[in-house]
């Protein structure tokens, strides 16, 4: 369980802004939420999508060993048999003789309820897959699962990627999508949900070398997450004990985050040896081995897995990116995320609501859309506006004044230091692109000047 700590980013502000700015959404609010779902709002759907895209550019579209997958979320049910999920995937779940809460047997204290320290009652293990039923009559022949994770889609489509893509050891599979667990608790926001998203690779290697694919994922997807902007200090490993493996793991360590609620697991790396392959066999009768062309032998890999949850990655970024910071009488509170995650790219802001003057900037805001996620806004005083774009991430501001219509110039302002440099509109798309792609504000463009030094609006 997480341990109390002081001096995180504050859980209820940031739950706060999230809310207040459309990032999410408590699900179905109107009739008072159902518990432990989230909505993505506008600003949410674009951060969650470029987590989701950066994790994909990473791990597919930049490497030569892997290839995508989408699997469906409904499953023949002989899968859950052979994975271990129907007799497995259970917690020991007690209640409470005086309040009737619920609690993981991990989550008491002292063997009492953590809520008011009553007496609770024997465990019984609580299967965590949600059931449906497959067809129009609801009997047991036609029960399927919502998937609880998305690596069983990988291992039974094994064969199908090998034949299709001719890929030899080592290498991998990647997927994207939704997974469901019916969890006796929940809570802390987007951390612990009923409906998540995970970002999976499930990675074959000759069984011999698996020890250095374990600590490769291990350093790998640590600098993923602190090249996007997780502070380094705020990760650790946290390997598992003999005990605490889960069954189809031989070793496994968390990638732990110092979330506002203290250090919880934000990825988890395994090795899961040939486990899945061997059992997916076993229960299809299907061979799922590969043909090792140096030796002539049939062998079945073993896996590595480093899987990784969407919403608490999400929740990451926004925990180490949220800052508030004195600005005149007021604070200004901002989200310090990396360029690539920030749901609005570039804010297009014309000094005034004169006629010419929107006009003009409207034109640019149309020149700027079909490259990036841009927004527009033209209402109140340019300082509050700049502080609306700040809270909701938004790297850069292009701000257009009566001088840009005779020279033909607009003005950059950083998010970060609110420096700010004049160039002319020819240079305007270029420069932004190289600013979002991490270069300097003072690295100027042709014809382009400093405008404003020293983080003053
Ligand atoms: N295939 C292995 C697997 O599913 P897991 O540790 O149970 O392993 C992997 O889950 C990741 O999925 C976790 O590290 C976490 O980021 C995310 N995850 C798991 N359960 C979750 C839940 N109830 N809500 C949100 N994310 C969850």
């Amino acid at each position: 369980m997480a341990e109390q700590v002081s001096g995180q980013t504050n859980m209820e502000k940031l739950v706060s802004l999230c809310q207040r700015r459309g990032f999410i959404f408590p699900s179905s609010e109107i009739y008072g939420g159902l518990s432990s779902c989230w909505d993505y709002g506008p600003l949410g759907v674009e951060l969650k999508q470029n987590v989701k895209q950066a994790w994909w550019r990473a791990i597919v579209r930049e490497r030569d060993d892997m290839v995508g997958l989408d699997a469906s979320i409904l499953m023949h049910p002989k899968v859950w048999e052979a994975s271990g999920h129907l007799e497995g995937f259970s917690d020991p779940l007690v209640e409470c003789k005086s309040c009737h809460l619920r609690w993981r047997t991990d989550e008491l204290k002292d063997n009492s309820c953590p809520s008011c320290g009553g007496e609770v009652t024997e465990p019984h293990l609580f299967n965590l897959m949600f059931k449906t039923f497959m067809g129009p009559i609801e009997e047991e022949a036609n029960v399927v699962y919502l998937r609880p994770e998305t690596a069983q889609g990988i291992f039974v489509n094994f064969q199908n990627v090998l034949n299709t893509t001719r890929k030899r050891l080592p290498f991998g599979i990647a997927q994207i999508g939704k997974a469901f667990r019916n969890e006796i608790t929940t809570g802390n926001f987007i951390f612990r949900s009923r409906e998540f998203e995970q970002m999976e690779i499930e990675y074959f290697v000759k069984p011999g070398t698996a020890e250095e694919w374990f600590d490769y994922w291990l350093e790998e997807r640590c600098n993923w997450y602190v090249n996007l902007g997780i502070k380094k200090e705020n990760l650790r490993l946290r390997p598992h004990t003999e005990e605490e493996l889960a069954h189809y793991a031989r070793k496994c360590s968390d990638i732990d985050f110092l979330f506002p609620m203290g250090w919880s697991e934000l990825e988890g790396i395994a090795n899961r040896g040939d486990f899945d392959l061997v059992q997916h066999a076993k229960y299809s009768g299907k061979s799922l081995s590969y043909l090792d062309k140096e030796t002539n032998e049939h062998i079945v890999p073993y896996i590595i897995e480093p899987s990784a949850g969407v919403d608490r990655s999400v929740l990451a970024f926004l925990c180490d990116a949220y800052a508030e910071e004195p600005d005149k009488e007021e604070i200004r509170v901002l989200l310090h995320l990396h360029p690539d995650l920030a749901p609005i790219k570039v804010a297009v802001l014309p000094l005034s609501k004169r006629e010419n003057l929107v006009k003009f900037a409207k034109e640019i805001y149309a020149d700027l859309r079909p490259c990036w996620m841009a927004q527009y806004d033209d209402t109140q005083g340019i300082g509050r506006r700049y502080r609306r774009q700040d809270e909701i991430g938004t790297p850069f501001c292009v701000t257009i004044d009566f001088q840009s219509l005779e020279d033909n110039q607009v003005t950059i302002r950083e998010r970060d230091s609110m420096n700010q440099i004049r160039l002319p509109i020819a240079e305007l798309k270029n420069t932004l692109a190289a600013k979002l792609a991490g270069e300097e504000l003072f690295v100027l463009p042709p014809g382009g000047q400093i405008w404003k030094e020293g983080g003053k609006d």
